[in-house]
């Protein structure tokens, strides 16, 4: 494979940061630049394996920040690769506005970048959550929008200022749609981080509303390798959506975790549900194992044992993030519910 110089954006957060380690471990000739503003979600502790590599560096700073992507892109990169967002529904219920400011209007600077320096290749990493809850069967790539969330609407906002720049200027995009990720330095804000490093501390368990949404679970390395191979092969202009067919209740999920790390149910604690709570998420994802030859690797009774183990191993990081400027979300978040 030729030698690549990427730049990753929001890559001190938790998928963004399994990206660059897959990176660097799969490619020895690519050279990744990471941009993060390290907002409360970027931690560059996810990052200690590759910090030392000399095909890594580090940039702190804003994708809304346009002098500053001006300058960050005037000596070319092979491909960007955008992970900044915010990226919690419960966060941007109680706050719109910084998903509009970076979801969307980083994402339009980011392009005007693409443009500008005429970058062969920009990844918008998407979501499902923009095609909105479906009670059966699965979207694919051609299913119309219809976002429920704040972020799910930032997202799919992001995701059509793509294509109209593809269309109006062909700059050269690929979106991918990707399903709940789960895996090793998840901010404990989502569900399986939340559930495991609660269950371990002996705190109840929130579950929101009867716990019978679904949600289709894909190790974070499996989306990592699909991400990977869009980079080298996914057709510009295109849409990837990427699942892995896991899904399960949410009430089914937490049994699980609470049966690896042999903790009672009764920790389960049902909850107000979350406003406008989309039911079921699922995605058709034919298109990448097709025309990509893509599909996931690791099992899920495997991987979410490994999860586990990872989060039980790494207190010394959840509790550091659980004991800071969290503690005060937690608070807010749960007093509603
Ligand atoms: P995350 O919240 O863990 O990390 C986001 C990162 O972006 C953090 O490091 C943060 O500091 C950085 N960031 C935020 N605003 C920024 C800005 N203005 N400029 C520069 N950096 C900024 O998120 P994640 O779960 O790793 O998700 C990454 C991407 O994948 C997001 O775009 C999200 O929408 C998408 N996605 C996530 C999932 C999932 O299950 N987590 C599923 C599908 C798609
Ligand atoms: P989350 O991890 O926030 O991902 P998303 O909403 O983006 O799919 O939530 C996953 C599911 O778990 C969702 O149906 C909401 C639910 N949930 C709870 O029941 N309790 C919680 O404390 C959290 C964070 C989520």
């Amino acid at each position: 494979m030729a030698a690549m110089k990427i730049l990753v954006t929001g890559g001190a957060g938790f998928i963004g940061s399994n990206f660059i380690q897959h990176i660097i471990q799969e490619h020895s000739n690519w050279d990744i630049t990471n941009l993060d503003k390290l907002t409360y979600a970027g931690n560059l502790e996810n990052l200690k394996d590759v910090e030392k590599e000399h095909r890594y560096h580090f940039a702190k700073g804003d994708i809304t920040d346009r002098e500053l992507i001006d300058r960050l892109l005037s000596p070319g990169f092979d491909a960007i690769v955008n992970f900044a967002a915010e990226s919690h529904v419960d966060r941007s219920i109680l706050d719109p506005s910084p998903f509009i400011e970076t979801n969307i209007k980083g994402t339009q600077v980011l392009l005007e970048g693409v443009r500008k320096y005429q970058i062969p290749r920009y990844i918008q990493v998407s979501t499902d959550e923009v095609y909105g809850s479906i009670d059966n069967g699965s979207f694919t790539e051609k299913s119309p929008l219809s976002p429920n969330s704040p972020y799910a609407t930032s997202k799919a906002a992001a995701d059509l200022l793509c294509l109209a720049y593809w269309k109006t200027y062909r700059t050269p995009i690929v979106i991918t749609r990707c399903t709940n990720n789960f895996g090793p330095y998840q901010f404990p804000e989502k569900l399986i981080p939340l559930a495991t490093t609660n269950a371990l501390e002996g705190k109840p368990i929130p579950v929101y509303g009867d716990g019978l949404n679904i949600r289709d679970w894909l190790y974070v390395v499996d989306h990592c390798r699909a991400l990977d191979s869009v980079i080298q092969k996914g057709t510009l202009g295109q849409i990837y959506n990427i699942g892995s067919g896991n899904e399960r209740t949410n009430l089914e999920l937490i049994h699980k975790l609470l049966e690896l790390l042999g903790k009672p149910k009764d920790l389960i604690q049902f909850v107000t549900d979350r406003p406008g709570h989309d039911r079921r998420y699922s995605l058709d994802v034919t298109k990448i194992s097709t025309e990509l030859r893509w599909k996931p690797t690791y099992s899920f009774e495997e991987s979410l044992a490994a999860t586990v183990k990872w989060y039980i191993k790494s207190e010394n990081w959840w509790r550091r993030i659980k004991s800071g400027e969290y503690t005060k979300y937690y608070q807010k978040m749960y007093h509603q519910r």
